[in-house]
């Protein structure tokens, strides 16, 4: 990878992901590119920023030309919670943007990484140690985008021989932008709720409902780390699980309070989220990752709840 562009860049992955680039590669071979004006604003503070509706073809065939890009990395979707109140709109959205990446990157010879999700799992999918290659039935239009975009992109490499490469990245905590509606967002919100005046939260997630989860160093890392994979090692390719931690609603409640004593909790569930949380699996089997390409995670539940936790105190006062 000499020169990337990453679309949908002033999000909750992507606002992380481009300076992880630009320190690998410079700055001046990373393009942060997002539909919003004020996401592009930011992106220029840091490096190379550019307007860009990745479902506009030509537009987006121009950047890759203007940059002389080789590796597109494409964030744009709608996400879970937010998809099923859209569900053409993400459709039209998840399926566009990827479409769009895969045929440019096919005519400008580009490799293409595009996230997969634990959201590509289903109620019948094995919830326990979820195999690699499994049942891939689910019940969000989410899911379903996720896992027509893993056939999508698969088809593209042994069809077109377009390099594409992708994990199902789990729910990503970070302290860097919100997250954008997704179903695990609750582990990223609690921590901004929880250090304010009244130190209380509210949780949409039932208590007992075990998701996998990332700290956003861990899935940088998982991302760079996949794209310089020696290709020849690569017996998957669209979409490696990556696993770090797992844990409920209550046991990350439990690991706050044991460090803000007068921290409380209750729970408005929301159906949506209940629904979709009930069919994710419990903890994925990351093996294939470890085996093809050196997967190995830093980052554990209490280790991520200290540093969340100074993070965020850290913003609150500035
Ligand atoms: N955050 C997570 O926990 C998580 C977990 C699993 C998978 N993922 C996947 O990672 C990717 C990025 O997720 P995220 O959390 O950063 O999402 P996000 O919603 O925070 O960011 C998406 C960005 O895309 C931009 N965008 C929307 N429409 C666009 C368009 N037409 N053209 C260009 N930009 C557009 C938005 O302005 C936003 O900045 C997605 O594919 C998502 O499914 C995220």
């Amino acid at each position: 990878m000499k020169r990337i562009l990453v679309v949908g860049a002033g999000g909750q992955i992507g606002t992380e992901l481009v300076p992880h680039l630009q320190k690998l590669y410079g700055k001046d071979n990373v393009i942060g590119a997002d539909l919003k004006d004020l996401q592009v604003e930011k992106l220029r503070e840091g490096g190379i920023g550019e307007k860009l509706d990745a479902t506009d073809a030509n537009a987006f065939a121009d950047l890759v030309k203007k940059y002389k890009v080789d590796s597109i990395f494409n964030l744009v979707a709608l996400l879970s919670a937010t998809g099923e109140k859209m569900p053409e709109l993400a459709w039209k959205l998840n399926m566009g943007a990827l479409l769009n990446s895969l045929n440019i990157a096919k005519e400008f010879k580009c490799s293409v990484f595009t996230p997969s999700s634990i959201g590509a799992f289903g109620s019948s999918t094995p919830h326990y140690k979820t195999p690699q290659d499994t049942v891939m039935r689910p019940n969000t239009i989410y899911g379903v985008c996720k896992v027509a975009g893993e056939l999508l992109s698969d088809y593209y490499f042994t069809r077109f021989g377009v390099d594409t490469r992708s994990v199902r990245f789990p729910g990503i905590i970070s302290n860097g932008a919100q997250p954008g509606g997704g179903t695990t967002d609750y582990a990223v919100e609690v921590f901004y709720e929880i250090i304010k005046d009244g130190h209380h939260y509210t949780c949409e997630v039932p208590q007992d409902s075990y998701m996998d989860m990332m700290y956003m160093p861990d899935a940088l890392k998982a991302v760079t780390d996949l794209m310089e994979a020696d290709p020849a090692r690569l017996i998957h390719r669209n979409s490696f699980n990556i696993a770090s931690m797992s844990f409920c609603p209550k046991e990350l409640f439990e690991a706050i309070k044991k460090r803000i004593p007068d921290a409380s909790f209750d729970y408005d569930i929301d159906p949506v989220k209940a629904a979709i949380s009930a069919s994710w699996p419990d903890i994925m089997d990351d093996s294939c990752a470890r085996e093809e390409w050196g997967w190995k995670p830093e980052w554990g539940m209490e280790a991520v709840v200290d540093d969340m936790l100074a993070a965020v105190r850290k913003k609150s006062v500035k």
